[in-house]
């Protein structure tokens, strides 16, 4: 194992071989898969069906959960030119910035690209070539208590507002009956990229904008953006734990799942196992779309996603686009969607007869998915990075009390305006 590999292996505490055959002529393909919920478990069994038929081995490099720590270890390997990893989960907003190390898949995906969303395809693309191959979408979803909203008489909340009110009710409610651990509104609040994720909601919901718009110009600092700013820095400690200042998305199904609150901000990959068998919430949980900033605001989930992409470091680059061709297929999509809650990005499955019945929310929320607000990763190219640490750390402090919103947001645009200095 290299020196790399061994690092990896270290941070993550997981390294897993699978496959039938170590012929000579088999080849050995690594591939860096999340671990968040039951991601890694979904991973392994797609990774280990394309094992057994291609006689090839594989190794599931497990990766850390909060997406910024996982890009800095990406990074970390590809800068070596280090030809541990194969086979790279990325994100949807990393293409950009790590395209430099990956292998064009124009070729190999002619013909069913086509297949898949295009707001997930723009973001598998770099000047035109594709970098990357999409494996499922993401978007931001409300996830909420039916058997509370019924108790309380609350329906489900159309904008933050009335999130907001319902969440104290529903708190106070609970409270009293002795339940003190019960908190309205749970989500995802460190300093990392999933905050980017979720101010990007609220504020896009009251009309704030995507912090850099798609001319590449800046945008952010604006009324509604510190609107919203404030709406959310007032949840903290009211109906929202302090301690959402460090939850990931992890941490904040940790406590809807226990039962501990009425609402929760996520991606679809917790509705599978809110739905598990050994789910205290089981039955209970309804999917909404996020509330509207006021009643003349939208309706604004962002858009994720996980992509598959070839280092160009690797050794077996042929071996390992065929994996990539075979995970984002469509049998391993819908195996995924049935199982995982995985959304797809191969539009025709999201009318798929059996992924309608196992998870009737990817059909109903198509709308949702395909008007998911994109991050300014396409426009910003490399810089993106710094575009979103520069945005999270400002929205943190607002978060943790320690800056005004107008005064956070004036700040940010300045720091963006350096960053950008005279384009991205
Ligand atoms: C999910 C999304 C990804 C997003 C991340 C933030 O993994 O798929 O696009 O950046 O969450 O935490």
């Amino acid at each position: 194992m290299s020196r790399h590999l061994a690092r990896v292996a270290v941070v993550t505490g997981l390294v897993a071989s699978i496959g039938v055959s170590t012929g000579a002529w088999a080849a050995e393909i690594s591939i860096s898969c999340s671990a968040l919920g039951k991601e890694y478990e979904i991973c392994k069994q797609g990774v280990d069906a394309w094992a057994k038929k291609t006689g090839n081995t594989v190794k599931i490099v497990s990766t850390p959960n909060s997406a910024t720590e996982r890009l800095a270890l990406y990074q970390q390997l590809l800068a070596a030119g280090a030809g541990d990893i194969d086979v790279f989960q990325i994100d949807v907003v990393w293409t950009g910035t790590l395209s430099k190390h990956l292998v064009d898949l124009t070729g190999k995906a002619q013909g069913v690209i086509d297949q898949h969303l295009p707001t997930v395809i723009e973001t598998s693309r770099v000047d035109g070539k594709l970098m990357a191959m999409p494996w499922f979408a993401d978007a931001g979803l409300l996830y909420y208590r039916k058997d509370l909203l019924e108790t309380y008489k609350r329906p489900v909340p159309e904008t933050w507002g009335d999130l907001t009110e319902t969440a104290r009710l529903v708190q106070e409610g609970e409270r009293k009956a002795g339940r003190n651990d019960f908190w309205g509104y749970v989500w995802q609040g460190r300093a990392y990229e999933g905050l980017t994720t979720n101010a990007l909601e609220w504020i896009a919901s009251y009309g704030g904008g995507t912090i850099v718009d798609e001319k590449g110009e800046i945008t952010i600092d604006n009324p509604n953006a510190a609107q919203a700013l404030k709406t959310a820095s007032g949840w903290v400690g009211t109906v929202t734990p302090e301690g959402v200042l460090n939850y990931t998305e992890e941490e904040s199904r940790g406590v809807f799942q226990a039962g501990n609150a009425v609402f929760m901000r996520n991606w679809p990959y917790a509705w599978a196992l809110a739905q598990g068998g050994d789910s205290t919430i089981k039955d209970k949980v309804g999917i909404a779309p996020l509330p509207k900033g006021g009643a003349d605001g939208r309706h604004a989930g962002t858009l994720g996603g996980q992509l598959l992409a070839v280092s160009k470091y690797s050794k077996n680059a042929d071996a390992a686009t065929d994996l990539v061709m075979y995970l984002t297929g469509p049998e391993e999509q819908k195996r995924r969607a049935i199982e995982g809650s995985f959304n797809p990005t191969i539009i025709a499955l999201f009318k798929d007869p059996d992924v309608m019945k196992a998870n009737p929310f990817i059909g109903d929320l198509l709308d949702v998915f395909t008007n998911a607000i994109a991050r300014p990763a396409s426009v910003t190219r490399d810089n993106y990075n710094k575009v979103s640490t520069e945005f999270f750390n400002n929205v943190h402090e607002v978060l943790s009390k320690r800056a005004q919103p107008e005064q956070a947001l004036s700040r940010l645009d300045r720091d963006l305006k350096r960053v950008k200095r005279s384009g991205w």
